[in-house]
């Protein structure tokens, strides 16, 4: 397969385009990008055949920073016949053995989620007939690749596979967090997210327990030192604005009105800093 096809959030593009091509030329790889702003994704267009299978291989998801998922493709099928969208994807996925489980997906925009009640309907004839071709095992299992079937447009879907040992967990390659209810900002969840994205979880209880002393600068009102509380951390939260009153009674945190960029914490076994400030420039 030549395409290597690379989730990321919609408007980051241009900065996927550029680390997908710095880094398939440091492993030697040759080709060019296709995308446009904001639809979410970009296809990395290799010049040898065999190339995308080799990116999706080698290059570790993990050390990609705009990437949330990413398989390797074949061109992509537009003109998938509405009477049969399942056999030419069957087609196209020919050469792949025995995969493990099947995704299909679109990209993280909403025109395109549009799409989602079709593509979970559109799931069961297709897994069947994976199956019946040997193409998917009949047992789901997650130490075989991943079948990608990512329907950009209705008739139009980028189907190719992924290394179980190279790809994202979630459906979409996005986590799907629950909003706390008692969270004070729907921001809690990019830190949530951070926690998960980046640090192991067998590092958690080294790196992410309770007691440690942590600054928030620009925390109003309190959805990333949520985070932190909810962990069991102190949290030293630096803001003019007012502090969620529920975080406030937890005792585990100390509110600073003052100026994140000059504030020096009392306390200097400081563990994390998070900084949500928004300033220009930015
Ligand atoms: C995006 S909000 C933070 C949201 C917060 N992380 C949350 O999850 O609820 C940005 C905050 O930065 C604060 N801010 C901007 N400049 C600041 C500065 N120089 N010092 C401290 N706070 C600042 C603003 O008052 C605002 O509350």
């Amino acid at each position: 397969m030549k395409n290597l096809v690379l989730y990321c959030r919609a408007g980051y593009e241009k900065d996927c385009a550029a680390e997908i091509q710095v880094r398939a030329a440091e492993l030697n790889i040759g080709g060019f990008v296709k995308t446009t702003n904001n639809q979410a994704y970009v296809v990395f267009e290799c010049f040898a055949e065999d190339d995308g299978e080799i990116l999706a291989q080698k290059l570790a998801l993990d050390s990609l920073i705009f990437t949330r998922q990413m398989f390797a493709a074949g061109p992509l099928l537009s003109n998938l016949p509405a009477e049969d969208r399942v056999g030419p994807i069957v087609e196209a996925l020919a050469a792949v053995s025995k995969a493990g489980e099947l995704r299909v997906e679109t990209p993280d925009t909403n025109e395109a989620k549009e799409l989602s009640a079709f593509c979970r309907k559109f799931t069961v004839p297709l897994r069947q007939a994976l199956k019946k071709r040997d193409i998917l095992l009949n047992k789901e299992n997650p130490k075989r690749p991943i079948i990608h079937v990512c329907f950009v447009a209705p008739g139009q879907a980028y189907v190719g596979f992924s290394y179980s040992n190279n790809s994202s967990p979630y459906f979409m390659g996005i986590p799907r967090l629950k909003f706390p209810s008692d969270g004070p900002s729907r921001s809690t969840l990019k830190l949530d997210e951070a926690f998960i994205h980046f640090i192991k979880e067998e590092d958690h209880e080294t790196r992410l327990h309770s007691g440690m002393n942590s600054v928030d600068l620009g925390a109003c009102p309190g959805g990333w030192t949520y985070q932190l509380v909810r962990r069991g951390m102190f949290v030293a939260a630096v803001d003019n604005g007012p502090m969620d009153e529920r975080l406030m009674q937890t005792g585990q945190v100390k509110h600073y009105r003052e100026d994140g960029f000059r504030f020096e914490p009392p306390r200097k076994n400081i563990y994390w800093l998070v900084c949500d400030m928004v300033e220009k420039p930015a």
